[in-house]
């Protein structure tokens, strides 16, 4: 085979392989993903939170989602904590603080994140937002804050961690202990 055809099939093969890569990338990250509400320090007396977030494809919003509720629960609240799915729960009544934990895509929350805030109603309760994202993020933070206030949402902190940021889970951690009601 000649040098021609050898790069021309090189790169055939090369362009075929992101264009899959790619297909499987927007495929993964578009699925549902439901788990049921799991409880974390049930006899909490600060007060009970509900979580819901978007597992993503790297598990850098749940490992930082996962580090706010740690620092929730050192300052003993009740955590209940699920996915934003066709399913989360919209009924906020018992809860006294939501978060809400979303990847960026396309400078935007994740798709099932700006759904749910369709459905649900906070009631005028607090409401922490936390999104994470590769990069800058463009618009995605206020999107995020105007989506949650159009659910009738009192923003109480809006914050952003990007991937390689290396203290993102310390940061999230101290959030998570600084969380205060109080006026
Ligand atoms: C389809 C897709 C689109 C993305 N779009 C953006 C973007 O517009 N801006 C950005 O900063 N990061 C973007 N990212 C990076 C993710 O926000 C980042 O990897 C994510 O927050 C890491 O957490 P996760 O893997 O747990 O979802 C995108 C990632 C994917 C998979």
């Amino acid at each position: 085979m000649n040098k021609k055809r050898v790069c021309g099939l090189t790169c055939i093969i090369v362009i075929a392989g992101l264009i899959i890569s790619g297909v499987i990338i927007v495929n993964l990250n578009s699925a549902e993903i439901v788990r049921d509400v799991v409880i974390n320090n049930p006899d909490g007396s600060t007060g009970t939170v509900f979580v819901v977030f978007r597992p993503g494809l790297t598990g850098f919003n749940e490992g930082v989602v996962n580090e706010f509720i740690r620092g929730l629960v050192d300052s003993d609240w009740r955590v209940e904590v699920t996915t934003s799915s066709s399913v989360t729960p919209t009924n906020v009544t018992g809860y006294d603080l939501i978060v809400l934990g979303s990847p960026t895509n396309g400078a935007s929350p994740h798709a099932s994140m700006l759904a749910y805030l369709t459905r649900v109603d906070f009631e005028g309760k607090p409401v922490v937002l936390i999104l994470t994202s590769g990069g800058f993020g463009g618009a995605g933070l206020d999107l995020f804050r105007n989506a949650t206030i159009d659910a009738n949402g009192v923003v109480l902190s809006a914050m952003q961690f990007a991937i390689y940021e290396m203290d993102a889970g310390s940061r999230a951690y101290t959030a998570g202990t600084e969380v205060s009601l109080e006026p």
